[in-house]
């Protein structure tokens, strides 16, 4: 499919289910999503005063948990395709205690407007299976972040194990799409999530992939069975 129609599909999807965006994710992944994104912003190895680009920022969910850490001298930019998760997102941060040091932005994983060795740190949030271009997504993480600087990854994946794999798969298949239909009206969208999982590489070629790029100490983590992973990585010093 061509990246501006994947762009374009995905768009209207989240545009359609911003609103529920969270209700959603709660119900169908039981609540695991908040443990697995508290992983994912451990993994950063966040220091206070760091700068921080959390791409695919959705409706801030990662955003929030890394302006927390960098604190007052820290700087976060959320950066997202959509701006109907976008809008979600300047909701779920408004009560930070440094709003003031975190910015929204509409921009493309794919694209990023920001100089070279700009970010300490880089994180995206079930975006890698998003993006139209995986291998460009990480192209323009190395790219941003400072040699040095770190990459974290959290993306779902589908369980190793046979018998669990086929059980999984059987209930994305349904679950999330029902849930989808009776709280947002639209089950495409939930479809899409449950097609994506299943077309995602194996970790152990995502892993690969960020070798390629030129990422070094790539680390893959399975959660919950293997229902979500998160990689890191890290810029090799210059
Ligand atoms: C599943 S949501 C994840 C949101 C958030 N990171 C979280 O933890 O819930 C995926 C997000 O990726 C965004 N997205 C998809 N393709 C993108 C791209 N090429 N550039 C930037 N954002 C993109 C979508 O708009 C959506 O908000």
């Amino acid at each position: 499919m061509p990246p501006n129609h994947k762009e374009k599909r995905l768009n209207s999807y989240f545009q359609t289910i911003a609103p529920h965006y969270d209700l959603v994710n709660n119900l169908v992944s039981f609540g695991l999503h908040h443990y697995w994104r508290r992983f994912a912003v451990e993994k950063a190895h966040l220091h206070p005063g760091a700068k921080v680009l959390d791409v695919c920022c959705g409706t801030g969910q990662i955003t929030r948990a890394l302006a927390q850490k960098v604190g007052p001298q820290g700087f976060v930019v959320g950066l997202d395709l959509s701006p109907s998760m976008l809008k979600i997102a300047a909701k779920n941060l408004r009560d930070l205690d440094n709003p003031q040091r975190v910015q929204l932005l509409v921009g493309n994983a794919m694209d990023l407007p920001f100089p070279d060795n700009s970010f300490d740190r880089v994180v995206i949030g079930y975006g890698l299976r998003n993006v139209a271009d995986m291998r460009r997504a990480l192209h323009e993480l190395y790219r941003v972040l400072k040699p040095e600087g770190r990459a974290v990854s959290l993306e779902l994946g589908k369980p190793r194990h046979r018998l669990l794999n086929k059980l999984y798969a059987l209930y994305s298949a349904i679950f999330p799409p029902l849930v989808g239909l009776l709280i947002t009206g639209e089950q495409e969208p939930y479809r899409y999530l449950h097609r994506s999982v299943q077309a995602y590489p194996n970790p152990a070629e995502v892993s690969a992939t960020f070798e390629k790029i030129g990422f070094t100490a790539v680390k893959c983590y399975e959660l919950s069975w293997g229902i979500a992973t998160v990689h890191t990585a890290e810029k090799p010093p210059r």
